[in-house]
């Protein structure tokens, strides 16, 4: 028997990622057997007016109202300990009642601040460890931390409950399809294999574009900004994926957290002024101040930094991430520049993730025609033309599915949030010690390299 308890049931992401990707799971029968959800929300609330507002989709009703059948939800106040208590007895009265192996799942889909908080009370009520029969898992949602010393504060409290095979941070860009790929490219193109460091390429760029704004996340969004939103995970991860040395077996989840890691711990964060102003760039969308009711406010709505990795294979690469809200399109893609051949002709190849799902790849061919003329021209796979007839899964029923049978590959590990923190602490000072470096642009208008 499986139990994911839901801390945040009611919330912006339940509705629009969890609860439509537990859906589709259910309705493609890849829910684990004797699956229960219990749904704990601060307001009191029904799972009818959950569901009213969810992206669940609604068109089959039969289907509909069954999957609504495996949940119980229930009103909980995450700083009262007594809730916890009443917690641990209703999970005791549902285990007392049956025979099978049981799985629990506590899934934080709540604001980070208060990771903390929880984590304490379901270890002190020892909700962390029923008995050893019973394999108990946290997934939580990122940015963890907020800064270097929060994150190891975090990962030193959780770490007194639950030990690191227990603890599933989710970063959903991992999960998509187009990033799962970019290791098998990788590893099974032997074409891009001797290519694939500093000899032959010269920079790297990874754009995590968006046209949405903050969609009314005001609380969350003021606390985070875009470095910490974004940059701290997905596009970190992005960079792990693309540069890290593969391991021999890609199925081996310690291997990859290993290799992921070694390749941040090769990036030595800026140390020097002159560094962070010429490397960095933040600016805030016009309007945001006041959606967010604070005119002082220094928020970043987008967030651009240039790295390099210091180890023999891209030392001297330059690799820009960027990342914003309320642009004039939404786009994100990797970007991998080759060095050029007499100063001119070079190739580019392109992970395009999300739109129009594929990779393209730029190639210099002789123009038709009876003179010497050389034109660029692109080579492109599409999933869409590739594989119209095949399912693809929304990241979220990867990430939810890989939790609960154990599987951590594409979680991130203490590790790589200690060293992703290390290497943007001086970024986060500066930009704090430096508020007038901030810049605006136009909500919705602004193209990316207008920017930066
Ligand atoms: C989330 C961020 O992790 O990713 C959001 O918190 C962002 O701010 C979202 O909008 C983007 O995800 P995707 O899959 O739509 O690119």
């Amino acid at each position: 028997m499986t139990i994911l308890i839901i801390f945040g049931i009611s919330g912006n992401l339940s509705q629009k990622k969890v609860l439509p990707a537990l859906y589709a799971l259910y309705s493609n029968n890849l829910l684990p057997k004797n699956f229960k959800i219990i749904g704990l929300s601060r307001r009191e609330i029904t799972i009818d007016q959950i569901f009213a507002n969810s992206d669940v989709p609604k068109h089959n009703q039969s289907q509909y109202d069954d999957f609504k059948k495996i949940f119980q939800i229930q009103q909980f106040d995450s700083s009262d300990n007594q809730a916890y208590k009443n917690l641990y007895q209703k999970l005791q009265t549902i285990i007392n009642n049956q025979s099978l192996k049981l799985n629990l799942l506590f899934y934080l889909s709540i604001p980070p601040e208060i990771f903390g908080t929880i984590i304490t009370k379901l270890g002190s009520n020892k909700l962390n460890q029923f008995n050893d029969s019973i394999q108990t898992r946290l997934l939580v949602e990122k940015p963890f931390g907020h800064d270097l010393t929060s994150a190891q504060q975090l990962i030193k409290l959780t770490n007194q409950y639950f030990v690191d095979q227990q603890i599933f941070r989710i970063d959903h860009y991992l999960a998509k399809e187009t990033v799962q790929n970019i290791l098998i490219f990788r590893r099974y193109n032997p074409l891009f294999q001797t290519a694939w460091n500093n000899q032959h390429i010269a920079s790297i760029e990874i754009n995590t574009l968006e046209s949405i704004d903050i969609e009314g996340r005001v609380d969350f969004y003021e606390h985070t900004g875009a470095l910490r939103d974004q940059i701290q995970s997905h596009l970190f991860q992005l960079l792990t994926v693309t540069t890290m040395t593969l391991p021999t077996d890609l199925n081996n989840n310690d291997s990859i957290h290993l290799a992921r890691h070694s390749l941040l711990a090769n990036i030595q964060p800026m140390n020097n002024q002159k560094t962070l102003a010429a490397n960095t760039f933040r600016a805030q969308y016009e309007g945001y101040k006041e959606e967010v009711n604070n005119l002082n406010s220094t928020t970043e709505t987008f967030a651009s930094i240039q790295l390099e990795i210091q180890n023999s294979i891209w030392k001297g690469v330059p690799i820009r991430l960027t990342t914003g809200k309320a642009l004039n399109e939404k786009k994100s893609e990797i970007i991998i520049n080759f060095s050029a051949v007499n100063e001119q002709h070079t190739n580019q190849l392109t992970f395009r993730l999300q739109p129009n799902e594929g990779i393209d790849i730029c190639l210099s061919v002789k123009k038709p025609g009876l003179d010497q003329k050389i034109q660029t021209t692109t080579m492109d796979f599409s999933y869409k033309n590739s594989f119209s007839h095949h399912y693809q899964p929304d990241p979220y029923e990867k990430v939810l599915l890989d939790s609960f049978r154990g599987d951590n590959n594409l979680f991130a590990t203490s590790n790589e949030i200690i060293d992703s923190w290390r290497i943007l602490q001086p970024i986060i000072d500066y930009w704090q010690n430096h508020p007038e470096n901030l810049k605006q642009y136009p909500k919705g208008k602004a193209k990316q390299g207008i920017l930066c």
